[in-house]
């Protein structure tokens, strides 16, 4: 029977550093181009073996005390921003291991303990990546690749130091119903919770996290070969409109496999809709799917777990975030149907009450969006994706007569469009427009208290 690819998630608190962990990995500069410095979209990309064996170096195989064959990994970076739970939530959900980064000089955080129970909803197991060891106040910097040796060479005061940072990281995690060690303490990686201090900035401890994380994957093939197999699905990234590939879109295919033959359903706006790759495109090894560094290369087939572009003339405007069903059987086809239409049912709002009009670029986004404004109590009288249009704005103009505060539109990473901006200068009704999340937020409420006063 074959055996999918394993799936690892990385997640943790915001500014953990898991972006920069993964570029290191991989020799990208993912995270420097990211506004604000700031994940907001689930990202994915491929890791083959020979990457992981060259980073572990002579640990390959070692550490956890198995003689490995370990096929690649399909990574997927998730935000750490409070206000992704869903996305921390959908990340975690298609995980077969996870990698937890914790800050050493911070210790859990919310989102710290966030990620952890998704985790742990799951049974997912996982690594804790105790990253920043450089930023430890005396920390005494070398070339060492190897966090062990790094350790050898601190001041005693140091070494003590990080010694009692581990501990506390053991102490919350054994609250949490976790018994967890020091990596190099672990006699039992199936029991203990492995935790490796290291440095995405210099590099150091990513071998032994790289050998610790062959270990569970490991553990994880055995278990899944005594398991069935499941349903293909997977995850829509991002759509686009390229030149010479036409409406496509990125996914992850997180369960089963995709054929040229196979029918896809992805949700639209306006409803489901099924269709057949045009062309399967896999991206380059090692490259982000959200910011590529090469074409993509087409395949008649590909199995669980990828990060894949998929071709189709159909596939223009489907909504980013949503879920992928694939099937085989062209009697299923209407059930899938009917299960994602009603979980679709959940996202959007169009209501004649007073209230904000918020369009975002993706699900994801979205949920994030009308999630952080209801915790601040601001009403949302529409809720959608795509860019501001000319009735968004003559919306919030109506809504504008019965209340100055409501009467805008929160626009989060999408385009205004021209009749759009002349409806609100004439009308005077604001757009608020940023590409970071919190900021819109903030930005927004920033004004109705000034304009309060
Ligand atoms: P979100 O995706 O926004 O949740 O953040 P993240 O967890 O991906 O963290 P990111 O990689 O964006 O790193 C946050 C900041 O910490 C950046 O300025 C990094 O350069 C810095 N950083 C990450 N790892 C290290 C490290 O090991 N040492 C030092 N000194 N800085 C680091
Ligand atoms: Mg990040
Ligand atoms: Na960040």
């Amino acid at each position: 029977m074959k055996v999918r690819q394993p799936i690892v998630t990385v997640l943790g608190h915001v500014d953990s550093g898991k972006t920069s962990l993964l570029d290191k990995i991989r020799g990208t500069g993912v995270q420097g181009r990211e506004a604000g410095g700031i994940t907001q979209h689930i990202g994915a990309s491929f890791l083959p073996r020979e990457i992981i064996k060259k980073r572990c170096g002579p640990l390959y195989g070692k550490i956890s005390g198995s003689d490995v064959q370990v096929p690649g990994v399909l990574v997927i970076d998730t935000p750490g921003h409070e206000v992704f739970t869903n996305l921390r939530a959908r990340g975690g959900s298609a995980a077969d291991i996870a990698i937890l980064v914790v800050d050493v000089n911070r210790g859990f955080q919310p989102q710290t303990s966030e990620s952890l129970r998704v985790l742990q909803a799951r049974k997912v197991p996982f690594v804790v990546a105790l990253n920043k060891v450089d930023q430890i106040p005396g920390w005494r910097k070398s070339d060492a690749p190897f966090i062990t040796g790094a350790i050898e060479i601190q001041d005693a005061s140091i070494r003590a130091d990080l010694e009692q940072k581990i501990y506390d990281v053991v102490g919350t995690l054994s609250v949490l119903g976790y018994s967890s060690e020091a990596f190099y303490n672990v006699k039992d990686f199936a029991k203990e919770v492995a935790i490796v201090p290291m440095s995405a900035r210099s590099g150091v401890g990513i071998p032994e996290l790289l050998a610790v994380l062959v270990g569970l994957t490991q553990q994880y093939l055995s278990a899944r070969l005594e398991q069935g197999s499941k349903e293909s699905r997977g995850i829509v990234l991002e759509v686009n409109d390229e030149v010479g590939i036409g409406p496509s879109a990125n996914m992850i295919l997180i369960d089963g496999e995709l054929g040229m033959n196979d029918t896809i359903l992805v949700a639209k706006r306006d409803g489901v809709v099924s269709t057949k790759p045009k062309a399967i495109l896999l991206p380059k090894p090692l490259d982000e799917m959200r910011d590529p560094r090469d074409k993509f290369r087409p395949v008649e087939r590909v199995e669980a777990a990828a990060g894949i572009k998929v071709a189709s003339p159909d596939l223009g405007g489907v909504l980013p975030g949503s879920a992928v069903y694939i099937t085989s059987d062209a009697a299923e086809v209407g059930r899938l149907k009917k299960e994602m239409e009603a979980e679709m049912k959940s996202v959007f709002i169009e209501t004649e009450t007073d209230g904000v009009t918020l369009k975002c670029d993706t699900i994801g986004s979205l949920e994030a969006v009308t999630s952080m404004l209801r915790r601040q109590q601001v009403p949302i009288a529409k809720a959608d994706i795509g860019p501001v249009n000319r009735r968004d704005v003559m919306g919030a103009r109506a809504v504008k007569e019965n209340d100055r505060h409501l009467g805008v539109v929160l626009a989060f990473n999408v385009r205004v469009l021209p009749d759009a901006e002349t409806e609100s200068d004439d009308y005077h009704v604001r757009i608020f427009s940023d590409k970071i999340i919190y900021s819109l937020v903030d930005g927004y409420s920033k004004w109705v208290e000034e304009d309060a006063l």
